[in-house]
């Protein structure tokens, strides 16, 4: 088991990474929510007999201790489901010592922290991730949230939890394109923060994708290093150090935007779209053709796309994806801020990069 430290003052807390012992995270749990009254589990359907073993890890005379399922899939981040979870507190009589374990991806730890963060003014929680997604990137950070039917993510409360609890057995069930689709996040932090984790993603890539399980340990301890480091700078996003995360993430969400929903999971929007900043970059001069040949070399090992599949290139077109990354948060008064690497292991906001050679990298990725 690894541990890790998320430093934030009063609102630190520790990350366990590993394979636990038998009663582990019953010890664990109680060290970081003392003085709990109640336990409510909430889980993705899709893990309810990892949820269920847990509960009875926790206290195995199920009194105190109650589980709750919710569908799977991204409509589950709704009013709908936050209401549901609102009354079932109600009806449990949970009190402010009441505490909520999030067992999912990031859809369900997105939903449970926001419920924690409204309940009684806010309680404890913690984050049991199970998607190599929600491991080394939604579950460390504080952000969570709902989506409106017309906008995502724009309903939401800073709130950090009490404890992330990493199981890699969890994985075991994990698809293989959703665990490929996590790994395009572990690459961006190559990318943008450290040269020596991403020569180490291309040097143990069959390891990666075989899931071995040091490997897989390694991968995500780092992951939630750096992604810790950055949020301990810029916990509320308001330096603009935390927007170095969003690499990629102007061009996919637009690619996610514009494919049809369920073309592209995030993770292959985002390796498209980290391949669109590279050629940008490049073309700016910012960094060489061999630093974009080693991303895009080592996003292909691990199955992810680097261009738009032709049959869906023809709804890129250059008005379309400039629409589409104009209305994504990231940018400010109509203006692109766009992150760019400038070598693998550093980034840099650009502002105003010239339109045709947006539009030249955004049409090097297509078909
Ligand atoms: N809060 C943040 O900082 C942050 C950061 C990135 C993404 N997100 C959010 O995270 C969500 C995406 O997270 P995700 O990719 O984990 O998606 P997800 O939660 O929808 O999980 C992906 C799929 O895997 C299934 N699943 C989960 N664990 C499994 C397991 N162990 N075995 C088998 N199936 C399993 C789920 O049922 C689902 O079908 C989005 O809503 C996004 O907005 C939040
Ligand atoms: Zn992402």
């Amino acid at each position: 088991m690894q541990t890790l430290q998320v430093s934030l003052d009063a609102r630190s807390y520790p990350i366990h990474i590993g394979r636990p012992e038998a009663n582990e995270f019953g010890h664990m749990l109680r060290d970081a929510v003392p003085k709990c009254s109640k336990i409510i589990i909430v889980h993705d359907e899709s893990v309810a007999r990892f949820a269920a073993r847990n509960a009875m890890v926790i206290a195995p005379d199920s009194r105190s201790i109650h589980l709750v399922s919710v569908a799977s899939g991204e409509t589950s981040k709704s009013v709908e489901q936050l209401d549901r979870l609102w009354k079932t507190m109600l009806s449990l009589k949970a009190d402010r010592q009441s505490v909520l374990v999030a067992i999912g991806g990031g859809v369900i730890g997105d939903l449970v922290g926001f419920v924690a963060s409204t309940w009684n003014r806010g309680v404890r929680f913690v984050q049991v991730p199970t998607t190599l997604l929600a491991m080394v990137d939604s579950s460390v950070g504080g952000k969570t949230g709902i989506n409106l039917p017309e906008a995502k993510n724009v309903i939401g409360a800073f709130w950090q939890p009490s404890l992330v609890w990493v199981d890699t057995a969890s994985l075991d069930s994990l698809p293989d394109r959703e665990y490929r689709s996590g790994l395009a996040e572990v690459v961006k932090y190559g990318v943008i923060l450290d040269e020596a984790f991403f020569r180490s993603l291309e040097d143990r890539a069959s390891d990666i994708l075989g899931r071995d399980d040091f490997a897989v340990t390694e991968i995500v301890k780092r992951s939630c290093e750096l992604k810790a480091q950055v949020v301990a700078a810029d916990e509320r996003e308001t330096t603009g150090l935390r927007a170095i995360l969003n690499y990629g993430h102007t061009f996919g969400h637009a690619i996610e935007t514009l494919a049809e929903y369920g073309t592209y999971l995030h993770g292959e929007a985002i390796s498209i779209g980290m391949t669109m900043a590279g050629m940008l970059a490049l073309s700016l001069g910012r960094w060489t053709a061999s630093d974009l040949e080693r991303q895009t070399e080592l996003l292909a090992r691990f199955g992810l796309p680097t261009r738009i599949a032709p049959a869906i290139a023809s709804r890129f077109s250059h008005a379309a994806m400039m629409d589409a990354m104009l209305l994504d948060k990231k940018t400010s008064h109509g203006r692109l801020h766009l992150i760019l690497p400038s070598r693998i292991g550093h980034v840099e906001t650009v502002v105003d990069a010239p339109l045709e050679l947006i539009e030249d990298a955004i049409d090097a990725c297509l078909g």
